[in-house]
């Protein structure tokens, strides 16, 4: 079974869940405590359960973003204390990316600190969130305001999960597996164009394999986004805009189905600026229109979708910068790019 090894920390990929058990056995933990929503209580657990013989308490919050709150940090930590959870205890964050972020920040904040381990349930977090060790929740509108980077004891992937997982949820972390390969693996990137999402188990396992190495190797370099960790926001500048704006409309979009658009649209500004060539820029088009069902950005909507990037904490100096792909499997980052070619961009 692959794993991945990071500075501090493993990342199993379909290890046996007996052997998770064992690994519990060896850290001694005082407590286990299990976070969970709904969704993960009724498909995940049961596995978790089968295999771990050691008691735990379980802790259950509403799924969805916007559950990604103080509110219910504080409901989790008054929990954690009538529960007389110890410095000695464990923390298990069973879920998708909202568990993963919310809970690590509870467990890294209580008493300072205990051991959680990340057990992500959702494609996104497998290959994205559950690695690199950004923690945190939403305040006030503002995504991922409050946090800190704290890794984990031990990230445990387990890809039968996603067989529950609803199909627009699977798509949209398939993104940003996409986005792995155009950033930096023209080999996985060759596989998913020529698969596209047609794969069998052992290719799913290797797929997700590739992009937790890819994405671990960025972050291992770049810890706290001094430079390089940067490349991973590639689709991101104008996926977010999207994401924001379409929030509140019928156009919603799932985060990985706005990047996927954002791709399209910065893949546009990386053949604009010489970075790939028009068949590459066709090639990614085409993967994504025919993956993804995506908005077209209307003339009206540019203006707003503008406002917001300039409030894009990537940017410095009022400047709008974009991380842009150069060839297939390289990115530059902070690229500056002007509102015109933008617009051009967004309108193509
Ligand atoms: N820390 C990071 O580096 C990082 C990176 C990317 C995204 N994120 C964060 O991740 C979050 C998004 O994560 P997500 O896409 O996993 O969303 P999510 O956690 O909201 O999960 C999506 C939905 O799927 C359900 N679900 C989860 N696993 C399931 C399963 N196996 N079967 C059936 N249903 C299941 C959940 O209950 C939820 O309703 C955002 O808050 C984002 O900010 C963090
Ligand atoms: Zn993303």
């Amino acid at each position: 079974m692959p794993s991945v090894k990071t500075p501090n920390y493993k990342v199993e990929i379909d290890k046996d869940l007996a052997e998770l058990n064992k690994y519990l056995h060896t850290q001694k933990a005082s407590r286990i405590f299990v976070l969970v929503d709904e969704n993960t209580k009724e498909h995940c657990l049961p596995a978790f359960h089968e295999h771990i013989d050691l008691g735990y308490e379980l802790l259950e919050v509403t799924s969805g973003e916007e559950n990604k709150t103080l509110a219910s940090c504080v409901m989790l930590w008054d929990k954690l204390l009538e529960l007389k959870c110890d410095r000695n205890s464990i923390m298990i964050n069973l879920g998708g990316g909202v568990i993963g972020d919310m809970g690590g920040f509870v467990a890294s904040t209580y008493m300072r600190g205990i051991r959680f381990i990340q057990m992500p349930t959702t494609l996104l977090s497998q290959v994205d969130a559950s690695v690199g060790g950004k923690l945190g929740v939403d305040h006030k509108g503002y995504k991922n305001i409050l946090g800190l980077f704290n890794d984990p004891a031990l990230v445990w992937i387990h890809t039968p999960f996603l067989q529950t997982l609803p199909e627009r949820e699977l798509m949209s972390g398939f993104a940003e597996v996409i986005k792995h390969g155009l950033i930096q693996s023209k080999s996985l990137w060759e596989t998913i164009k020529s698969k596209s999402t047609e794969l069998n188990e052992e290719e799913w396992t290797k797929v997700i394999h590739n992009s937790v190495k890819i994405k671990n190797k960025i972050v291992t370099e770049d810890p706290k986004e001094g430079g390089l960790r940067k490349i991973l926001n590639f689709g991101h500048t104008i996926g977010h805009a999207l994401e924001s704006y379409y929030l509140d409309t019928d156009k919603k979009l799932l985060h990985g189905e706005a990047i996927a658009k954002g791709m399209i649209v910065e893949a546009y500004l990386s053949f604009k600026t010489k970075r790939i060539s028009i068949i590459e820029m066709e090639e990614i088009n085409s993967l994504l229109e025919s993956t993804y069902k995506l908005p077209t950005i209307q003339e009206n909507e540019m203006d707003e979708l503008l406002t917001i990037m300039a409030m894009d904490k990537k940017n410095k100096g009022g400047k709008k910068l974009f991380s842009l792909i150069n060839g297939i499997g390289a990115c530059d980052y902070e690229v500056e790019i002007e509102n015109v070619l933008i617009r051009e961009a967004m309108g193509f």
